[in-house]
């Protein structure tokens, strides 16, 4: 009897050490959702997203190889911006009551730390495809091919919508700048595959030497500690509602060399992507362009033909507020903003369309798919 009592206690306490074993690296699964151990503060947004606060030196574009010996420190900023050319007075426009939304609404990282937005490490790592393969479809305004133009900058007014995709796609609107195989995108997307939700997100990409990057993945320099690269836009745009507009303009200092992103009408900065890890752009763009971008792995419509802009095809409809639409303009050689005067549409897909119109005293890029199915 007490043999059987011992065995007991015995084949209790192995079931007990088993059952331990799952829960020691499902305990350990959650320490790494955890983020960094040197994270300062955490600041959860309304949407869900977590951003640590991360101390300026340790964030991940310093583990770049070609900025290991970086000079940067938490107050680097733009010390000689492009001159606008004239008032950027405009009507379609009006976008500074959207300042709040884009912050963390009054909280901030404390000084000398940036805010990294956590990402599952089990969370798909890269965008499709990048571009031109197919499945990536453009319908945009782009600056004719000129080889001996140079663009310093690239300078987007971007109506703000939320199409809706499915897992596999994504959907964009962006200015491009281009030089050799370097590129750098800013704008907005839906991309489930990347964020692991449908909302309208800020997002920033670069192909910079061959290394591609999301955001700060790589490479991009965050110096504002009290704005989330990938913030969530609201208000957003509809058919019968208002349209929302929000500004993103990417340009090259002219003394750093550094391309610095800002947002807002009010210049936003939100930080650079340094000039050294480049290699086609380390001095200016040779193609500047500015529309909708959508990719999915099948494009049979109606079924998983992805929803560029608005959702409408430009030329059909006669009443131009029911498009998505970009505000063009560009930083020329003398690092002045101006209106790009040779802007030429580009599409590579007939169920998408753009169409650039001179409006507001400067180009306006309509665009926008797929082709309706009843038409
Ligand atoms: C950084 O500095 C070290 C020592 O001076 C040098 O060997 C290395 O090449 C430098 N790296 C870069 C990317 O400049
Ligand atoms: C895509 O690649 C083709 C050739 O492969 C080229 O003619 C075209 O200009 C490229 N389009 C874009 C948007 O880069
Ligand atoms: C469009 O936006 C307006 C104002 O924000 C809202 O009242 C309306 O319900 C929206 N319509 C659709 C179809 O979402």
């Amino acid at each position: 009897m007490v043999q059987t009592q011992k065995l007991f206690v015995y084949v209790f306490y192995a079931c007990f050490l088993l059952s331990n074993l799952p829960t020691y690296s499902w305990g350990r699964r959650l320490f790494e959702k955890e983020g960094p151990n040197y994270a300062v503060k955490t600041i959860k947004t309304e949407y869900g997203d977590i951003y640590d606060c991360i101390d300026f030196y340790k964030q991940p574009a310093f583990n770049h190889a070609l900025l290991k010996n970086h000079t940067f420190h938490p107050s680097t900023r733009s010390n000689s911006k492009p001159k606008m050319a004239g008032k950027n007075t405009n009507s379609l426009t009006k976008n500074d009551m959207f300042l709040d939304m884009i912050r963390f609404k009054g909280e901030s990282c404390p000084s000398g730390t940036v805010p990294i937005r956590r990402v599952n490490k089990y969370d798909p790592d890269s965008r499709f495809p990048e571009h031109n393969v197919s499945g990536t479809v453009f319908a945009l305004g782009q600056t004719k091919n000129d080889p001996s133009k140079k663009y310093y900058g690239a300078n987007g007014v971007l109506s703000a919508w939320n199409p809706q995709v499915k897992p596999n796609q994504y959907t964009s609107a962006e200015i491009i700048l281009r030089g050799g195989t370097d590129s750098i995108i800013a704008g907005w997307t839906v991309n489930p595959a990347k964020y692991g939700d449908t909302q309208t997100r800020f997002f920033i990409y670069a192909n910079a030497n061959n290394k591609l990057c999301f955001d700060s993945e790589c490479g991009f320099v965050v110096t504002r500690p009290d704005t989330p690269l990938n913030f969530i836009l609201s208000p957003l745009s509809n058919i019968t509602g208002p349209i929302y507009t929000y500004p993103v303009f990417v340009y090259q200092d002219a003394k750093d060399g550094n391309y610095y992103l800002q947002v807002s009408s009010r210049n936003i900065e939100l930080g650079f992507w340094p000039q050294n890890i480049f290699a086609g752009m380390k001095n200016g763009a040779s193609y500047a362009g500015c529309g909708g971008e959508v990719y999915s792995q099948d494009t049979v419509k109606p079924i998983d033909a992805p929803v560029m802009g608005a959702g409408t095809y430009p030329d059909i409809y006669p009443d131009k507020k029911n498009f998505a639409f970009c505000k063009f303009s560009v930083v020329d050689d003398s690092h002045n903003v101006v209106v790009p005067t040779d802007i030429e549409k580009f599409t590579n897909n007939p169920e998408y369309n753009a169409v650039v119109t001179n409006q507001d005293h400067g180009k306006v890029i309509y665009y926008g798919g797929p082709f309706p199915v009843n038409v």
